[in-house]
C-alpha cells in the first residue's frame, strides 16, 4: 500500500463520514424531532436554541469536508484510465445536486433569520424558539430527499468505477 493509497483511503472516509453524519442527522431531525415538537411547544426555549446552533455548526462542518474531500476524490477518479462518459455524466450530475443542497442549507438559515426579524418587532406574532427551530428546518425535507439521491448516485458511481477498473 503505497502513500497515495492511504492518502485516498482517508479522503474517502472522511468524505463517507461527512455525508452520513449530514444526511442521518437530518433524517433524525425529520423523522424524530419533528413529530414530537408539538409536545415541546412551551417548554424552555434554552434547549432549541442550543440544538439548532450544534446543528448547524455540525452541517457547516459536513460541508466543508464534502466539498474538500469530494474534489480531491473527483480529480483521483477522472485522472484515471477507463473512466467514461457515464462516469463523468454521473459525477456532473451529483455535483449540481451537491451544490444546489449547499446553497439550500444557507437559503433555509436566511429564511429563518427573516422569520426572526419579523417576530421581533412584532411580539404578539412571537413563536417559541423551540418551535422556530423546528419551522427552520421544514425546508431540510427537500435538502433530506435530494442528499438520499446522492448518496444513491454516489452508488452508481462506485459500480462504474469498479466496471472501469475491471475493464482497464
Ligand atoms: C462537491 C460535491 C461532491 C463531489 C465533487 C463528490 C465527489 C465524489 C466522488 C468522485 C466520489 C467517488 C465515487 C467513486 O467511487 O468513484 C464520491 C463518493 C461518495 N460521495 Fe461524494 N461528492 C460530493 C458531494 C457529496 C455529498 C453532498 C454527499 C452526500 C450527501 C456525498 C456522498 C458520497 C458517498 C457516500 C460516497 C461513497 C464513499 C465511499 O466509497 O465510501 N458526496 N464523491
Amino acid at each position: 500500500m503505497t502513500i497515495k493509497d492511504i492518502f485516498m483511503l482517508v479522503v474517502t472516509w472522511l468524505h463517507a463520514i461527512s455525508a452520513v453524519t449530514w444526511v442521518g442527522g437530518s433524517i433524525f431531525y425529520l423523522l424524530v424531532l419533528r413529530p414530537f415538537s408539538s409536545d415541546y411547544e412551551n417548554r424552555d426555549s434554552t434547549a432549541g436554541l442550543n440544538l439548532a446552533s450544534t446543528f448547524q455548526n455540525i452541517v457547516n462542518t459536513c460541508i466543508i469536508t464534502l466539498i474538500a474531500t469530494g474534489v480531491v476524490l473527483a480529480t483521483d477518479r477522472l485522472t484515471e484510465d477507463g473512466v467514461g462518459s457515464p462516469y463523468v455524466i454521473t459525477l456532473g450530475f451529483k455535483a449540481i445536486l451537491s451544490i444546489w443542497m449547499f446553497i439550500q442549507v444557507e437559503s433555509q438559515r436566511r429564511q429563518s433569520r427573516a422569520l426572526e426579524t419579523m417576530q421581533t418587532k412584532d411580539p404578539a406574532k412571537r413563536l417559541s424558539i423551540f418551535t422556530k427551530t423546528i419551522q427552520s428546518l421544514s425546508g431540510y425535507n427537500a435538502i433530506v430527499i435530494v442528499g438520499i439521491i446522492v448518496l444513491f448516485l454516489s452508488d452508481i458511481l462506485d459500480l462504474l468505477f469498479e466496471k472501469s477498473l475491471g475493464n482497464g
